[in-house]
């Protein structure tokens, strides 16, 4: 049985910010005049159950008009190797640097919607919905195809641990993490 007596600031210190954190670095990929961009995206979550992802895009991103043009855009999955990568396709923007050229790019169903080999995890997705949101826009997409490394997954799953995902801690320190052990191998059971 708890307590319920006891102030809920004695060892909490109210914030604002919220706390969903941390979550994967993503590489948002899309075809704007003709070319491959891809940029990071921090804020972005599986929505639906899976069926669709959500995430948030400031409209004065270049990405946006491959985006709203082609109605198609990618999501992949680095891995720490790419961490150089990484830090190019989320500070310079598709207006001043070619980022195609950093990468080598493949399409798949959508054929507008580049995706990026050395990424051991892609999705290609369908835009969706887009909901206002002032200087940013909610980007819905449907998931119609995903792709994943052979070398890392187990049967048909994905072993993260092969993946060595690069972890943001948004609502903390704002810093890079990666990945901890496996605690449970069936969690729920
Ligand atoms: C860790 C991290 C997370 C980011 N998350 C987002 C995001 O969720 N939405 C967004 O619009 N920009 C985000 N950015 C910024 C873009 O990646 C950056 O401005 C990029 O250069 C835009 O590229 P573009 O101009 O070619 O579209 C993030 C950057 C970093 C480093």
């Amino acid at each position: 049985m708890g307590t319920f007596n006891t102030p809920a600031t004695e060892n909490k210190k109210k914030l604002t910010s919220n706390l969903l954190s941390p979550l994967p670095v993503v590489l948002l990929g899309t075809l704007v005049n003709d070319r491959p961009n891809y940029m990071v995206v921090g804020y972005v979550s599986p929505f639906d159950f899976g069926r669709y992802v959500f995430l948030s895009l400031y409209k004065k991103r270049y990405t946006r008009i491959g985006l709203h043009e082609h109605k198609t855009f990618s999501l992949n999955m680095p891995s720490e190797a790419l961490l150089k990568e990484i830090n190019i396709c989320g500070s310079r923007s598709g207006r001043d640097i070619n980022k195609a050229e950093l990468f080598d790019n493949f399409y798949g169903d959508l054929k507008t919607a580049p995706m990026i080999r050395e990424c051991p995890l892609n999705m290609e997705c369908e835009l969706h919905q887009v909901l206002d949101y002032g200087e940013n826009e909610g980007i819905i997409g449907r998931v119609v195809k995903s792709y994943a490394d052979r070398d890392c997954l187990d049967g048909d799953k994905i072993d993260f641990r092969r993946v060595l995902p690069v972890i943001w801690a948004t609502g903390g320190d704002f810093n890079y993490y990666r990945l901890g052990d496996r605690m449970h191998t069936d969690p729920g059971r």
